[in-house]
């Protein structure tokens, strides 16, 4: 029997979505690289690339636009579960509730194109929805005439983003929206492989998505960023968190070997928003110190930075407090979810073994 514990390089599927070469450090959608997808096109032309195998002519793209854009209002009854969920909730916790209870009967077995533009229409409502309830605002109401990244943020902030806003925004959100068999996309289609629905899978891989070993880690970047706080605390701050056995957040990939091409992407994309924002001098400052103090108390491991330690800065200048991070996240990769659920849909069950460690009782 093959063990690999943490399932490293096993190969469990085959899919046509995305290449992730960790030694080369590229990311490929779809024959297309990803960093250009992100500088060059929207987020709903990517995830029509990623749903339909191919990038939208004009009429496909109006066509998509308008069906994400009437299905972004969310039901009465969503709305008052979201209320009931005691303040302290973290967002991820309310958004994985909100999105469990979509599920209807209507979402059933096989997947659908309409179910999954439903659903990840509804995404940046419900956490929208949420931040405003939370702050004591007016939630807003989505609004059709804009696309999906410039609908989340006015409706997040209640008034229209710049478009360098929207640009950053959205660069981000396509560099996010696939990645292979990541943790939580592995969770949906382990979900999947049973013919469970579009809906409970989502609600797994949201939660497979919330830890801080995944999509969990760039608000924990912003965190220690914080606890830095001037260029002179990087070296001594890093180097009594690596004495302790402590992992940097934003750093290290399981596939990455070398640097992760989605943080070469945002890195550019930070400073053409954050141009001269002293927060991104320390962040870049910390990186340089961090890589070299890796190399020293790690070597041979290839840690490099990773996209979620620029995933904070992205978000930090177009003004998103660091609860948002993570539920961004889920906006965007939703898109990747859903696409390996439809793909996926007539594969086999996913069934792995264990190796029992305890005793056999005596016959
Ligand atoms: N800081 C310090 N040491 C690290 C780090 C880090 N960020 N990442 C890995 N290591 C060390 C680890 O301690 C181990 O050392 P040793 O060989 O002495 O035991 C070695 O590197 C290998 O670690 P591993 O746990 O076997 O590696 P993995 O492939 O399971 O971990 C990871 C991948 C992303 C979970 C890990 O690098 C990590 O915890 N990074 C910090 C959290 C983070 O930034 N997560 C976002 C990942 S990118 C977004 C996404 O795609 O989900």
């Amino acid at each position: 029997m093959i063990t690999s514990i943490g399932l490293e390089n096993v190969v469990v599927a085959e899919t046509d979505l995305s290449l992730v070469d960790g030694q080369k450090g590229q990311l490929v959608y779809r024959n297309y690289w990803a960093r250009d997808l992100a500088l060059e096109h929207s987020f709903e032309e990517v995830a029509h690339l990623l749903w339909y195998g191919h990038l939208p002519s004009a009429d496909e793209l109006a066509v998509l636009k308008e069906k994400l854009a009437g299905e972004r209002e969310i039901p009465f009854h969503i709305k008052s579960i979201i209320d009931a969920i005691p303040e302290n909730a973290d967002m991820m916790s309310v958004l994985r509730t909100a999105v469990s209870a979509l599920g209807t009967p209507d979402h059933g077995w096989p997947p659908t194109m309409e179910q999954v533009i439903s659903l990840t229409a509804k995404m940046p409502t419900i956490i929208a929805y949420r931040y405003n309830r939370l702050q004591n605002k007016e939630p807003k109401a989505p609004r059709a005439d804009l696309g999906h990244t410039a609908n989340y943020l006015f409706m997040l902030k209640g008034k229209e983003a710049s478009e360098a806003q929207v640009r950053a925004l959205d660069a981000y959100l396509i560099l996010t929206q696939e990645h292979g068999l990541n943790a939580s996309t592995f969770t949906g289609r382990v979900v999947a492989s049973t013919r469970s629905d579009l809906v409970s899978s989502i609600t797994a891989a949201i939660g497979a998505l919330k830890g801080p070993l995944h999509g969990g880690a760039p608000s924990e970047v912003t965190d220690m960023l914080e606890a830095i706080g001037t260029k002179e605390n990087a070296e001594p701050w890093l180097r009594a968190a690596l004495e302790k056995g402590e992992r940097l957040m934003g750093f290290g990939h399981r596939v990455y070997k070398t640097m992760d091409p989605r943080a070469v992407a945002l890195s550019k994309v930070a400073s053409s928003v954050a141009q001269d924002d002293p927060w991104l001098d320390l962040a870049t400052h910390v990186e340089k110190v961090a890589l070299k103090l890796l190399e020293e108390y790690k070597p041979g491991r290839g840690l490099n930075t990773n996209v979620e330690f620029y995933a904070a800065a992205v978000m930090r200048s177009i003004g998103l407090e660091a609860e948002l991070f993570t539920p961004s996240f889920a906006v965007s990769r939703t898109v990747g979810w859903s696409a390996h659920i439809l793909e996926a849909a007539n594969n086999r069950l996913i069934r792995p073994q264990s190796i029992y460690t305890g005793t056999i009782p005596a016959e």
